[in-house]
């Protein structure tokens, strides 16, 4: 990233560092380093938007990858994306809002460890949506489902010892603090501030994640503002005023995929944006506790526990 006054003032004003030209200034200066090829990829989220722009990223770099989502018909069109002819892409329907399926889906895995994992699936829904087991979706689908599949794929031996975990954040998550109350949204459902907590959640969990488990390397990031369904369904207005400005899925997936397969050395437990590691926080009422840490830990272990 360049460090240039102009370009410092340019990120500080968010919208010229999160869009398109924010993009394009910034891989003005990646490096062309070494990648990891023909790794073993499972991708929630894998069949549209940035999810599916990273498989194509990784298919190209003789991956196998596994597909997971929700919709039968954008599974079609992502696997008729990639080349199925090389046998290398394959897809299971798994909501991971459902935690029943999540265990489901795990335990129909073969017993092959994967080298990287994207927990990308994500969405804004326009109303309030309780689970099966009772949770509020987007807190399931983006935080439980996922801490409950890293989970299950480490205690059943399915991830390689120096696996990489990418967590799929937002920018977003800097305007809220780590909140764990009321995470039904009993009280108040606001699909901004769920999503922007969930996004929150998720880089906690990252870091705290990669000290559970040294020997990974465990991440979260940030795309940009990218054109996809996801923000055309649910932040129209935003999609109308700067669709000119969007990032590209490509563009957006260009982190992801250098977080999975890059050589050089990563930063556990860091937030990435635009191949570069970024503050946690950019004031000081979202810092969390390491006690609110611990409490997010218990809170994921025993709500994805079995019994
Ligand atoms: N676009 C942006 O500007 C932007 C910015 C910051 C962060 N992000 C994050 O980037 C990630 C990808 O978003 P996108 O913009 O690429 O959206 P998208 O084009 O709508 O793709 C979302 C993907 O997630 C899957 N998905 C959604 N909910 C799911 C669930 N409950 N279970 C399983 N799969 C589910 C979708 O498949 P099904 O519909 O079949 O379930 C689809 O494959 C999300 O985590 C999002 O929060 C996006």
């Amino acid at each position: 990233m360049s460090h240039g006054w102009w370009s410092k003032l340019l990120d500080r004003s968010i919208i010229a560092s999160y869009d398109r030209t924010g993009y394009e200034r910034h891989a003005a200066a990646f490096v062309d380093d070494d990648r990891r090829r023909h790794q073993r990829v499972l991708i929630t989220g894998g069949t549209a938007g940035i999810g599916l722009a990273h498989a194509q990223h990784l298919h190209a770099l003789g991956a196998s990858v596994r597909l997971w989502g929700r919709d039968a018909s954008k599974a079609a069109a992502a696997m008729a994306s990639l080349d199925k002819a090389s046998d290398r892409a394959t897809f299971d329907a798994v909501d991971m809002g459902d935690l029943d399926a999540v265990r489901r889906a795990v335990d129909a895995l073969p017993a092959v460890p994967f080298d990287v994992v994207t927990l990308n699936a994500g969405a804004m829904p326009l109303t309030r949506t309780l689970t099966p087991q009772g949770h509020e979706l987007v807190w399931a689908s983006q935080v439980l489902g996922h801490f409950l599949l890293v989970r299950l794929l480490h205690a059943t031996q399915r991830l390689s010892s120096d696996a990489r975990i990418v967590w799929v954040s937002s920018g977003g998550m800097y305007t809220q603090p780590l909140q764990l109350e009321d995470l039904r949204r009993d009280a108040h459902y606001d699909r901004h501030v769920t999503y922007a907590q969930a996004k929150r959640a998720q880089v906690v969990l990252a870091a705290r994640m990669q000290r559970e488990w040294p020997s990974m390397v465990v991440v979260s990031m940030h795309p940009g503002w990218v054109d996809t369904e996801a923000v055309r369904h649910s932040m129209p207005m935003f999609h109308r005023i700067m669709r000119h400005r969007l990032r590209t899925p490509e563009q957006g997936a260009d982190t992801l995929t250098w977080l999975a397969t890059t050589t050089s050395k990563l930063q556990g437990g860091a937030f990435y944006f635009d191949r570069s590691p970024q503050p946690l926080h950019l004031k000081s009422s979202t810092e969390e506790s390491p006690a609110d840490v611990e409490r997010l830990w218990s809170l994921m272990t025993n709500a994805t526990s079995s019994t």
